[in-house]
């Protein structure tokens, strides 16, 4: 792609049309969407689970930058760029961890859990330690749900927050358990995954035990009836039914549909998999899905949660890390077995990524042109749109 391209790109897009071939396999559309996309929007980082105990750390790597996310004393959650303020070298070296203080590997900086400088072997006795903290990161925490920004100007966070606290709090996150980390790294652009995850066209075909647990998913039954139905079950137990819309201008929605009558959870044969997850006194709260662009998906059952974290590597490869969490209080091998736990989502997700494997190399060939979306796809042509604007706003005052 030259360097006046993407601007052209952008004036040739066609709503309704899957993307041209450069969108997903260009470095400079590539290093555009980090500048202002992913630099500049919420990124999911994990959960307050992940980090337990103060002191308790993760680290993520996100384009360029590594980033320390780590629990303070106080159970706040503080992110820092791992990068130390002496001579730059990364702080944390491994991807999760626990560190009573921060202790640079080179010259041995000791650092404090919220970024202050502690100590500096033999440095002046003029030196400023206090001008020298790490660099912090943005960071929201809803529900137990982190979220990071690498902008210090990020769009507002607070109708994420508001949105999310009533259909979250059922699932007491702030005190739930990782029972299960898993992940892929996949040949393929990481708004293929996105699209893939817009749309149930492909479900019918390719989801057979997805489709056996969620009513409508094959896009051949009617539905109406039993989330009717169902609403009004929720509603009396006080979980959160208003499904929050994903608009031009937000980054985020939310809803709640019904699993199958009969089947209790994601699972092969729609039975349980885990105790009831925090205030969930059985298994009828359907399915919960949250998404924030672009990079953070959740599903939750009444009795676990799945969250995949989405990290674009280049145009051709992108990280998923897929989490999934039980109550606090379940015991494996007593109130789940891991292998039931976690095999609906590792079918159905290996189902997935073959599929945006597939769909990247096609669009690699020389005949790939841009096709019509299905009148099913339009929440595709939807994240598409949102990918489209959020662009031309960076190119208004950028030249490629
Ligand atoms: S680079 Fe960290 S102490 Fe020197
Ligand atoms: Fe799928």
């Amino acid at each position: 792609m030259n360097k006046a391209c993407l601007p052209g790109l952008l004036d040739h897009y066609q709503s309704g049309w899957s993307l041209e071939q450069p969108f997903y396999t260009s470095t400079e559309v590539f290093e555009a969407e980090w500048k202002h996309i992913w630099r500049k929007y919420w990124l999911f980082a994990g959960t307050v689970a992940d980090i337990p105990k103060p002191g308790d750390f993760f680290t993520y790597k996100v384009h360029t930058d590594s980033i320390i996310i780590i629990r303070g004393n106080n159970g706040e959650v503080f992110a820092h760029y791992n990068t130390c303020r002496h001579r730059g070298s990364l702080i944390c070296l491994e991807e999760a961890g626990h560190a009573a203080k921060l202790i640079c590997p080179y010259h041995q900086w000791v650092f404090d859990k919220d970024g202050r400088l502690l100590k500096a072997r033999l440095m002046p006795d003029d030196f400023d330690k206090a001008t020298h903290s790490l660099h912090p990161v943005k960071v929201e925490v809803v529900e137990g749900f982190i979220f990071i920004s690498l902008n210090d100007n990020p769009p507002d966070f607070a109708a994420v927050a508001k949105d999310y606290a009533s259909f979250l709090k059922p699932y007491q996150l702030q005190s739930s358990k990782v029972a299960f980390k898993k992940r892929y790294e996949l040949r393929t652009n990481w708004k293929l995954v996105a699209e893939n995850f817009r749309e149930c066209y492909h479900c019918g075909p390719a989801h057979p035990e997805y489709c056996s647990a969620v009513i409508g998913a094959n896009l051949r039954e009617p539905v109406e009836e039993v989330l009717t139905e169902r609403r009004v079950a929720w509603k009396g137990k006080g979980l959160a039914t208003d499904n929050i819309d994903f608009t031009a201008d937000s980054f985020h929605f939310a809803v709640r549909y019904p699993l199958r009558p009969g089947v209790s959870s994601y699972s092969l044969d729609g039975k349980p998999v885990a105790k009831p997850m925090g205030q969930h006194q059985d298994y009828d709260a359907g399915v919960l899905g949250l998404v924030v662009y672009p990079n953070f998906w959740m599903d939750a059952v009444s009795d676990y949660m799945w969250t995949m974290r989405l990290t674009a590597v280049s145009p051709s490869c992108t990280i998923i890390d897929l989490t999934w969490l039980v109550d606090n209080n379940a015991v494996e091998g007593i109130d789940y077995e891991t292998s039931r736990l976690t095999e609906f989502w590792k079918i159905t997700g290996e189902q997935d990524w073959e599929l945006c494997e597939n769909n990247f190399s096609g669009i690699e060939s020389s005949h790939y042109q841009p096709g019509p979306y299905a009148p099913v796809e339009l929440d595709v042509a939807k994240f598409v749109d949102w990918y489209i604007a959020r662009m031309r706003e960076a190119t208004v005052c950028t030249h490629f």
